[in-house]
């Protein structure tokens, strides 16, 4: 029987999801019968957010860029499923694959499922539990509607099979984001990063803050940047600061509270310095998910100001530690990892920097075989 290329769509949207797809497309490279679309949907697009990305981790222009920007989440919902729907229909993929857990992860999965088009998503089954954050509404709503389930732990296995979806969907893959980590940990030697900003090695806490449940609500972030000017008089904290976290502190007048010279503000980071600067950290204080992940792949310690984690295996095997957002045990744990009592950590298994290699064996054998 004659052999037809498999035409994947590759969806990218915001800045956690480039270097999910970065491995993903060198790996197809290295197949001939497929032929890659990359569609970025335009969710963020400011170069600090999107372009540096797509030149560090070599990432190609993407084949469309759907031009939805930030909106209201029925709005960039709806908006990125318009656009993305005009493109399957004019390429008509075998495939498209979706990372993550961000809006246009559901966006697009819903217009290719819809289609009848099949639909692959990395980094399935994770769950925090907590219905009130966008990202889990977008992690559940995907795998149900996803013909191929990669998964980063086993905790995201039984979670898939607990919701009752067919274990032949589900693969566990490891942790795609670690592939790019250990490319750029080989690449990172020459980064002058630290002198700019006047810190030595092992000497300062790198933090980042956005979701919304930290950045929204005035409370909580009058709260954490109090905990934050305490915990800097112990060691100096450097702050790339996220443009909805930007927008919050102004809107809500909280600018009085970063006037401290222990805390050093900065724009968005690029990759490279995010990395360097995150395995030459004392501490990592976080939010986001993607830190906690490569916090346990680097072994540097992580305390996550979040009630809860949809990454368990970054606690049970990791570095990561979940603070919420309590003063007293934000303080508490941050002094115990001054005083050199970090917790005991592994890497968790797949998390080997070969995880798109496994994705794309599997579903070349897999799509080849039904073309
Ligand atoms: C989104 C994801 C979140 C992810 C985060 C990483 C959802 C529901 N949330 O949240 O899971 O952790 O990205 O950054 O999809 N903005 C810019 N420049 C840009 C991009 C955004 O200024 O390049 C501004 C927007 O105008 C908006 C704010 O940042 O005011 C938030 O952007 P948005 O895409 O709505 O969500 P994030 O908070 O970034």
């Amino acid at each position: 029987m004659k052999k037809n290329k498999i035409k994947i769509i590759i969806v990218a949207a915001a800045r956690p999801n480039f270097m999910k797809v970065a491995p993903l497309l060198k790996e197809i490279k290295k197949h001939k019968k497929i032929k890659p679309i990359l569609v970025h949907t335009g969710q963020h697009y400011d170069y600090q957010m999107s372009g540096v990305f797509f030149k560090e981790l070599g990432v190609p222009k993407p084949g469309y860029n759907l031009g939805v920007k930030a909106g209201l989440h029925g709005e960039q919902t709806g908006k990125t499923m318009i656009e993305f729907e005009k493109v399957c229909l004019k390429e008509k993929p075998d495939l498209v694959i979706v990372v993550g857990d961000v809006n246009a992860t559901l966006a697009c999965a819903l217009v290719a499922a819809k289609l009848h088009i099949k639909v692959a998503h990395i980094e399935a089954g994770l769950r925090s539990r907590d219905m009130s954050m966008p990202e889990e509404i977008n992690r559940i709503l995907t795998d149900h509607i996803s013909d191929y389930l990669f998964t980063t732990e086993d905790e995201a296995n039984k979670n898939l099979l607990k919701e009752g979806i067919n274990k032949k969907k589900i693969f566990f893959v490891g942790d795609i984001m670690v592939d790019s980590l250990r490319l750029a940990q080989k690449k990172i030697k020459k980064i002058n990063i630290l002198n700019k900003f006047g810190f030595k090695k092992k000497n300062y806490i790198f933090l980042t803050m956005h979701r919304p449940s930290n950045v929204d609500n005035k409370k909580i972030l009058t709260s954490l940047l109090q905990t934050l000017n305490i915990i800097s008089q112990k060691l100096p904290i450097i702050f790339p600061i996220h443009p909805r976290t930007k927008d919050r502190i102004k809107r809500f007048n909280l600018d009085n509270k970063l006037k401290n010279k222990n805390i050093i503000l900065t724009s968005p980071l690029s990759y490279s310095e995010t990395v360097y600067l995150l395995i030459n950290a004392r501490l990592i204080i976080t939010d986001s998910g993607g830190i906690q992940q490569e916090t346990t792949s680097l072994g540097v310690p992580c305390l996550t100001i979040r009630e809860n984690t949809e990454r368990p295996i970054t606690i049970t095997q990791g570095t990561n530690v979940l603070c919420g957002y309590n003063q007293n045990k934000i303080i508490k744990e941050t002094n115990k990892i001054l005083a050199g009592k970090q917790k005991k950590s592994k890497i968790p298994k797949y998390w080997d920097g070969h995880t798109a290699e496994r994705i794309i064996k599997m579903l070349n054998n897999n799509l080849l075989s039904i073309k």
